[in-house]
């Protein structure tokens, strides 16, 4: 894991970058479109988005700026949880309509919503079979909502993406997804800036001369977790991007990981039936 360009292999061989932008609270148009552009530019390979994020006509425009092939970048899209399973597909091509490309690299289910959700992988399934997408997997699933739809399909979700950081750590969920060769995924990994004040993560960063924002994207990488944050600011864009140069000591990770507090910055997935 020393480059930007790093990949992990998903469970259908498909290989996705580790590091990646995620556009959360991004508006749709210039201040997207030019976090992919400026993202692209340093090297960033992956672009994180979602249906509901209303952004993916601008996610289209600065990949389409930044003139970086398209083969060499991977995207990812969300499908709504209102969506209804006979609109899946046709949501799916709405949204490479507006990224202005024929096929995702990895389409997920974005919230469980128990009256659908069983459907709703149905139809992704048939999505993937269809070769619309690459990969498919969800977010926001507990492991109540994995083992329920692992009983009910034969196609294991490539991956899961969480609220993950320091803060809260789903110690239990990465194990399980970890042994049913899901791979686990960090949405906002800075708790969303909400906690760049702490003491002792301060201190850290000041020991390996780094930002806090690094310390907590480098925890996450370190270990083998896919990782997104969120910035539309070009400096802190490439800041998080830099990341690659510096390993914790063993004694610091662990202590960064003593830090849980089951902290919640979005909607709590634990309260979802
Ligand atoms: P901005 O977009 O203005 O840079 P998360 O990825 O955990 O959801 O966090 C996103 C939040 O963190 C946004 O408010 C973003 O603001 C801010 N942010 C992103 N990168 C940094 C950084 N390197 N230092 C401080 N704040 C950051």
């Amino acid at each position: 894991m020393h480059s930007l360009d790093a990949t992990v292999t998903l469970n259908n061989g498909v290989k996705m970058p580790l590091f990646g932008l995620g556009v959360y609270l991004a508006n749709q148009g210039k201040e997207t479109e030019q976090a992919v552009q400026w993202a692209l530019e340093t090297g960033y390979r992956h672009i994180d988005t979602a249906q509901i994020y209303r952004n993916e006509r601008s996610v289209g425009k600065g990949i389409q700026a930044s003139g970086v092939p398209r083969r060499d970048i991977f995207i990812t899209t969300k499908v709504w949880r209102d969506v209804r399973p006979q609109e899946v597909i046709s949501s799916l091509e709405t949204s490479l309509d507006l990224l202005q490309i024929n096929r995702l690299d990895l389409l997920l289910f974005h919230w469980p919503k128990r009256e659908t959700r069983k459907e709703v992988w149905k139809e992704m399934t048939k999505a993937y079979d269809m070769g619309l997408t690459r990969a498919i997997g969800v977010s926001n699933f507990t492991r109540p909502h994995l083992e329920e739809l692992l009983q009910q399909t034969d196609v294991i979700p490539a991956v899961n993406q969480m609220e993950h950081n320091v803060f809260m750590n789903n110690k239990d969920l990465v194990e399980y997804c970890k042994e049913n060769n899901i791979q686990y995924e960090a949405y906002s990994p800075l708790a969303k800036a909400q906690r760049l004040d702490h003491p002792r993560l301060n201190e850290l960063a000041s020991k390996y001369n780094k930002s806090v924002a690094q310390l907590m994207i480098r925890w996450v990488l370190e270990h083998d977790i896919v990782v997104i944050p969120k910035s539309t600011n070009k400096q802190r864009i490439q800041q998080n991007a830099d990341v690659f140069d510096f390993t914790l000591e063993d004694a610091d990770r662990l202590e960064m990981n003593s830090w849980n507090e089951n902290l919640v910055t979005g909607w709590n997935p634990y309260t979802y039936p």
